[in-house]
């Protein structure tokens, strides 16, 4: 890989920081970002970082139009001796590069794109809040920039990452969530976008996610698009079940997103002898799994929700209440597991951990 500073151009003032403990998901972003420029004739160019500011870009650049943009979603963690560090950052990057190439939008170097992170992080370390259950998020993504009607992929791209200190990103915190599952709209078919990150699945899931919101659901469950059978994921994260002993989570198909949290899951169940399977898992199944007494626990992971316990599971208008709406072992064992490996706590078997 080719050597490359990233220019700098500092800010003269820093923002006044939140108060950590109040922290709600996304809303406050630090003092700097990170850009880098794309065009056919330069490649990736002049990566900077500077002071966090809007964008001046022509109102017909693609991605108004066209929507062709990707994002990531990871975070930085504090250790109980101040250090930060990521977790699995060149997961994150490897599948950046996969929804590239689904978006038609020219890969990034994932190693580069680590030493950006490493670079902002330790200049915003000030920003990774401490309080329980709060991290810096970090939002890489790139959008297409030429100022083009024409529908074809774009020659010109900025790829940026902001930074934002959160806390927990459901209001429950950890405490379990209510999850409606959707049956008129769906999210994803195979072939489509499904697996990639990009904003379209999440535009899509708007209308779906509205029409619950009110009504106490933290999020809707999508099932496949064609049969509207199986289980797909939440969104904003994947979903397991444990069923008799055995915890299953839907296959990866063309349509549901390959989480990194997802990832972790199966390998420390596996690392834990639980029995862990990726199948197909029907609706049906789950509901016949509660009316026996053999649905133990329902639980989503992702970067943003971390392990979240799902207590209620309304499906028509059925209302599943999973483990008496408490937070079951396993779920209570991986949220602890995965976030004690994540903030320095314990010991990272894996290697999971990388310091900024
Ligand atoms: C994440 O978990 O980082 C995500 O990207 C989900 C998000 C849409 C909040």
């Amino acid at each position: 890989m080719e050597e490359r500073t990233i220019r700098l151009d500092l800010c003269s003032s820093r923002k006044e920081k939140p108060k950590t403990q109040q922290l709600e998901f996304g809303r406050v972003f630090t003092d700097h970002m990170f850009i880098m420029d794309y065009s056919d004739e330069l490649g990736w160019n002049d990566p900077r970082i500077v002071p966090y500011q809007p964008l001046s870009i022509d109102p017909s650049a693609m991605v108004f139009h066209y929507g062709q943009s990707v994002f990531e979603g990871l975070k930085a963690y504090l250790t109980p001796n101040g250090e930060a560090q990521l977790f699995r950052p060149e997961k994150n990057f490897h599948r950046l590069n996969r929804s590239n190439s689904r978006l038609c939008i020219p890969p990034i170097d994932e190693e580069f794109a680590i030493k950006a992170i490493q670079q902002l992080v330790a200049l915003e370390k000030d920003w990774i809040p401490d309080a329980e259950g709060t991290s810096l998020y970090i939002r890489p993504f790139i959008i297409s920039t030429e100022p083009y009607l024409g529908v074809a992929p774009s020659r010109h791209y900025k790829f940026i990452i902001i930074l934002s200190p959160v806390g927990a990103y459901y209001k429950e915190g950890i405490n379990p969530i209510k999850i409606a599952v959707e049956n008129q709209y769906v999210r994803a078919v195979t072939g489509g976008t499904g697996e990639a990150k990009t904003g379209g699945n999440y535009a899509s899931s708007l209308k779906a996610q509205e029409s619950v919101a009110g009504k106490g659901f933290a999020q809707v469950l999508w099932l496949d698009g064609v049969e509207r059978k199986y289980v797909e994921e939440v969104g904003s994260m994947n979903v397991f079940f444990k069923i008799n002993g055995e915890v299953v989570t839907p296959a990866l198909n063309g349509s549901i997103l390959e989480g990194v949290t997802r990832n972790s899951v199966i390998q420390l169940l596996n690392h834990w002898n639980v029995p862990i399977v990726e199948r197909k898992i029907s609706m049906e199944e789950v509901y016949q799994a509660h009316q026996d007494g053999v649905l133990e626990e329902a639980f989503g992971a992702g970067t943003a929700a971390v392990v979240s316990p799902i207590g209620q599971l309304t499906w028509n208008d059925e209302s599943l209440i999973i483990n008496d709406a408490k937070t079951g072992n396993v779920a209570k064992k991986l949220y602890d597991t995965l976030t004690g490996i994540q903030y320095g706590r314990v010991d990272d078997p894996f290697n999971w951990v990388v310091k900024v």
